[in-house]
Order: structure tokens, then sequence, then C-alpha cells
């Protein structure tokens, strides 16, 4: 490397993926078309009172139809990568058995436009919609979920592993399980301390008969996507800090210790009490295979007290004095994503790191006719990308081997329980028209990624 090209410590790599990431059910719409079947998602959307304002994933943003207008976006910022998800449901209808080719088609037509872009798709198997069928099986509660979900990821990848090289098993299946089978507020809705511990594992056997099948049907390369949050004690209260390590055993160390270390944290036993499920030595096997990366979705810290009103954990978030928060009610906090790459690394290995997921909710104005063309002005996402950027070169410098970072999201899309008030998208989403505006952050992105991250500044972000 000569003199002009060295880069400076922490400098991003070369071959660095700079992309942005949506899920099916989010961004899709048309959850029917063409022989799909409906998923859990469908189905509990359509139930009245579950998600705010009664929303669905119905239209979305239509990316199921408008997807050639969303990649010429990606091609505007100088996107390298795109993160979707797949919709089970659309290629096994039934969830098993029965494939529909049409649904398969949609996404090589999805696949082939993106490489045609020179954008390269990063697939997510399991990004939360569960084909309806098998929620009436009884979903993750059953133990042959890791069979549909092994006997599905064969099916895609058949269809999709000569052009598609990098692959996630599961989104994030702390959110799965705490959400959909301790507070109820996801599908299947239910509030069992049984059934979380119970989900987990099998989510946890499914990923791991998935990476199995991936590797007898495909080339390339395979890992798991989890949402991590560092957590730290609101005082030094014993009590606090007792709350803390509960809290990080559940949310953080539940599943990376799963997959890359082959056992629980000892903890859970105790958090769980008898609804603890028996884990066979088999099971921690199927669940430890060897993956190629590990995928960190981050938005926020935990700073966190004993609170006897939480179920499982009895602990919850402290608010904190001074802070600011994005209109999820997340706490931006940068320096925690530098300190779970760092502890990572730390904990399971130089394993190769994605951020694949990072970004803000908020209250964005209208684009002003004033504007340039119309531009969203989102100063506070645009600081909230700089610095979590800041905080993925300091981890590099520290050693972390990161290979790429993705926002949520590149649109504004159906956020789940709270429907569509909550906008993360780089770019705007006018619902009524279905027209795209460009954020500021849209903009400032396409620089970062136009100077390969070196347009950062050289100050560092911490509190
Ligand atoms: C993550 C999800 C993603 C989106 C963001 C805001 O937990 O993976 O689908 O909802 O949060």
């Amino acid at each position: 490397m000569s003199a002009q090209t060295k880069r400076a410590p922490g400098a991003f790599p070369e071959g660095f993926l700079w992309g942005a990431a949506t899920s099916a059910y989010q961004v899709e719409g048309s959850p029917l078309a063409d022989g799909a079947g409906p998923s859990n998602w469908h189905r509990f959307t359509h139930r009245p009172g579950t998600i705010l304002n009664g929303d669905t994933g119905d239209v979305a943003c239509d990316h199921y139809r408008r997807y050639p207008e969303d990649i010429g976006s990606m091609t505007a910022l100088g996107l390298g990568a795109y993160r979707f998800s797949i919709s089970w449901s659309r290629v096994m209808p039934e969830g098993r058995g029965r494939v529909n080719e049409h649904g398969l088609a949609f996404y090589a037509r999805l696949v082939d436009a993106l490489l045609a872009a020179g954008i390269e798709p990063v697939v997510t198997l399991f990004h939360w919609d569960l084909p309806a069928a098998l929620e009436d099986l009884g979903g993750w509660l059953n133990r042959d979920c890791a069979a549909w979900f092994a006997d599905y990821t064969r099916v895609v990848v058949q269809a999709l592993g000569d052009r598609v090289t990098t692959w996630a098993t599961l989104n994030e299946p702390w959110v799965v399980v705490d959400a959909g089978y301790l507070h109820g507020i996801h599908p299947p809705g239910h509030r069992s301390r049984a059934e979380t511990a119970l989900a987990a594992h099998h989510l946890m056997r499914a990923h791991g008969a998935s990476v199995q099948a991936f590797r007898a049907h495909g080339r390339g390369r395979i890992g798991l996507v989890v949402n991590l949050e560092p957590k730290y004690p609101a005082s030094d209260d014993p009590a606090d800090v007792a709350a803390t390590e509960r809290a990080d055993a559940y949310f953080n160390r539940q599943f990376l210790d799963a997959a890359l270390l082959g056992r629980y944290p000892e903890s859970l036993a105790r958090l769980f009490e008898g609804d603890w499920p028996a884990h066979p030595a088999e099971d921690m096997a199927l669940i430890a295979q060897p993956i190629d990366w590990v995928g960190i979705n981050y938005y926020t810290r935990g700073v966190m007290r004993h609170d006897d009103r939480e179920p499982l954990t009895r602990a919850s978030k402290a608010p904190v004095a001074g802070a600011t928060y994005t209109e999820t009610g997340w706490e931006i906090y940068p320096d925690g994503l530098r300190d779970m790459l760092v502890r990572v690394t730390r904990d399971y290995g130089r394993i190769p790191l994605y951020v694949t997921e990072n970004g803000a909710a908020l209250d964005d104005p209208l684009p002003g006719p004033d504007g340039i063309a119309g531009i969203v002005d989102d100063p506070v996402r645009v600081a909230y990308l700089r610095d979590h950027l800041r905080a993925c070169r300091e981890a590099i410098a520290e050693g972390v081997d990161l290979r790429g970072y993705f926002v949520w999201s590149l649109i504004d899309n159906f956020e789940w329980q709270n429907g569509y008030s909550k906008r993360f998208g780089l770019l705007q989403l006018d619902r009524a028209t279905q027209r795209r505006t460009l954020k500021r952050s849209a903009l400032f992105y396409r620089d970062v990624i136009r100077a390969h991250g070196a347009s950062l500044g050289d100050e560092v972000a911490r509190a």
C-alpha cells in the first residue's frame, strides 16, 4: 500500500460494506399476492386492538411492486449492500411442503436487480413473519420447527444460492420471544414464562438446523443476527447491580452464548426457575454449528434498576438525566455500540461482525417546499448516524473485525406494534401517494459512503 492510500488506524477497511436494511413484512405490502399464504403478522395485525391506529402491512411501502424504484434510490446513495428478508409464507404458503414458485420468483427478481445495480444482497431468512399455518401447529413452541426451518432454508438456498453469498438465519430471536411469548405484544400474543424459555431454545435449534441445511446446499457465508444492548446499573445498590446482570444474561448472552459457546448462561436457569427446560447435549451441538459472522443490531443501551413489576428479569430501564431520547423512547448512546462490538470480540473471539441495523425513529418534518428539491431536514438523525459510525471506527481501532454497517432503515416502514408512527427511514414515505423523499441523513450517508468513512472527522464522540 502506498503512503497516500495507507489508512489511519481504525479507518474502515477495504471491502467494508455500506448498506441499509428492511424486512419483508415491514416494507413489501401485497401479503397475499401471487399465491402467498398468510403469515402470523398478517393475521395478528388484522386482529383489532393489536397495532397502534389499526395499521397493517397490507400496503406498507409497496416494495413488492416498487422495488425497482427503491433500488434506484439505493444506487443514488451509493449503497454497496441491501439487507432484506424473505417472507417464508410467500415461498411456502403452508410453511412446509408445497413451494410457491411465484414467491421465489419475486426474490429472484429482486436479487437480480440488485446485482445488476452492483448492490450486494444480504438475505435474512426469518425476520419475524412465520407462516400462519405453522403458528397453528404451535409455531416456535413445536420442536419440529427446526426441521421446518431447515427445509425452508434448503428451498431458498437452492433457488438463490448461486447469486446470494451472505445469509442470516434469524433476526433478533430475543424480540421474537420477549415480545411474542413474554409480553404478548407480537404474535402469538402470549404471556408465559415457560413458553418464553421453550420458544427461545427452539428458535436456536432452528438456527442450527438452518446452518446445517445451508452447508449442505449452499455456498457463501451464513450468520446470526442479534440485537444487543449494553446494560449498566442505575446505581451501586446491589439490587440494581443484580438486576443488571439478569437483564444482560437474558438479553445479550442467551443467544450468543448458545450459538458460539454451545451453552446458556448459568444464571438463566435461576431466572426461569422451574420453567427452564432440559437442554440435551445434542440440541446444544446443533445450536452451536460454526457460523461465519454475527450481525449486531444496535439502537440504545439500558441503565437498569431492580423492578418487581417486570416479569422474569425484574429489571427495567431507569431514565437517564440529560440524555436525548428518540421517538421510540430509546436513549441515544453511541458509545454503547463501540462497547458492544469490543465486548463480543473479547467474549466470543474475533469473529467477523456486521452492524446489521442501527438508526433512529424521529419526528421528521414534512419536506419543505423551500428545501433542496424537497429534502426532509433531519439533523438529529444525521448526528446519530455520524456518532454511531465514529463508534464503529473506534471499535475497528480496538481490533474488532467489523465488515459492514447497515442503516435501519432504507425507508420509513411498518414498525410492528407501533404501526407507521415511528419513522426510521433514510427515505421519507408518504403513505397516501407512496412518494419517497430523501432525508438529509440520506445525503449525509451518501457522502460518507463516497469518502469510505473518511468524511466523519477525527474527533471522537464520547459522552
Ligand atoms: C429491530 C427490528 C427491526 C426494526 C427495528 C427498529 O428490533 O429488527 O425490524 O423494527 O428494530
